[in-house]
């Protein structure tokens, strides 16, 4: 059988949820990853420090006993965050990050960011305390065509935000498109992207196969098959400006599978093990550990982790669901087949 040992890797975007539902994920990753970037789209938002820091908490006590996880936490930018919230999430050591909501553009997003020029100050302050700005990189314009709206973003927004605070540490996050991969491969240093294993996996047929795929709806929505070539060569080509970030984003069944379904899809119960098969199909196993365990350490001035994790190329179904109390969790590959297991 085939082995493969890493670093232990890290997930740099993450969405943990809380209460009950964050006591069903959390294991996954914290079995698999050493770290990962909190997403503050909770509801309520995680606006202010004291928030992120009692979020922590409530993180670090789901764990189960004996297992070393790290939350890096983020504060959720609002029209009104005052630049002394920077300040105290500079100061409190545990926020890595601020994370910028075109508001309306995803999963409790409403109270995001309606212009960015109202954040000049905040953006400012974060590029001396040395935060970093994750960006979920698509228009709201309801003008724009769904599958436009990051390449439209990065036009609009993102490029000229880019220019204007020359040492601010940008994260974009989830690209999609052959776009978003050209724009980062060009940016000035410090700008970076996270990739999610559906975007190196799937093109956006996969949403209508044979039936309305409400499981495979996540945002950024599938892009094309063109789009997902260049997210497999940009990991292919080793460019440290890529690192691993999984977006695994839980929702109940009865969430997803309703008229209006919610955009996220689960995918932490095989969170290195789909990457593993993207670089496995790619040829390309030996790029796996800097992308999942090297390059977001790297651009975010943080150690490597010093462990390690080992996987197996042993091919295992997920089940249809995992529980969540109430309901039910449909995991990514749900009864289908993932090539790669962690070793037990
Ligand atoms: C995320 C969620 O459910 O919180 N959903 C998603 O489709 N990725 C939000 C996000 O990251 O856009
Ligand atoms: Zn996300």
């Amino acid at each position: 059988m085939q082995v493969l040992t890493i670093r232990r890797p890290d997930d740099w975007h993450l969405h943990l949820r809380d209460g009950a539902t964050l006591a069903a994920v959390l294991p996954f990753t914290a079995r698999r990853f050493a770290r990962a970037v909190v997403m503050p789209n909770l509801s309520p938002p995680v606006t202010t420090t004291t928030m992120a820091l009692a979020y922590r908490q409530r993180i670090l006590a789901a764990l189960p006993s004996g297992v070393e996880f790290t939350p890096l936490m983020t504060l959720y930018l609002t029209d009104d965050t005052p630049v002394e919230e920077i300040d105290r999430a500079a100061a409190s050591g545990a926020v890595l990050g601020c994370k910028l909501y075109p508001a309306g553009a995803t999963t409790h997003s409403a109270a995001g960011v309606t212009d960015i020029r109202r954040l000049d100050a905040v953006l400012e302050r974060m590029s001396e305390r040395g935060l970093t700005l994750q960006v979920h990189g698509e228009v709201t314009d309801p003008a724009v065509d769904i599958f436009d709206r990051e390449s439209c973003f990065i036009d609009r927004v993102l490029a000229p935000l880019v220019e204007r605070f020359t040492s601010l540490r940008v994260v974009f996050e989830h690209v999609t498109t052959r776009a978003a991969v050209e724009y980062v491969c060009a940016a000035r240093p410090g700008v970076g992207a996270t990739i999610t294993p559906q975007h190196l996996l799937l093109n956006r047929n996969a949403l209508f196969q044979g039936g309305i795929r409400p499981h495979l709806y996540c945002l950024p929505v599938l892009k094309r098959e063109a789009d997902r070539e260049a997210l497999r060569g940009a990991v292919a080509g080793g460019n440290p400006r890529f690192f691993l970030g999984t977006d695994s984003a839980p929702h109940a069944r009865s969430q997803k599978e309703t008229a209006c379904g919610c955009a996220g899809i689960f995918s932490a119960h095989a969170g290195i093990e789909l990457y593993a098969e993207v670089f496995e199909e790619l040829g390309a196993l030996a790029k796996l550990e800097d992308f999942a365990s090297g390059f977001g350490a790297d651009f975010y001035g943080l150690p490597r982790n010093r462990g390690t994790l080992t996987l197996e190329r042993q091919a295992w179904t997920p089940p249809p669901g995992y529980p969540l109390s109430p309901g039910e969790l449909v995991p990514f590959r749900a009864g289908e087949s993932v090539s790669w297991a962690v070793q037990a």
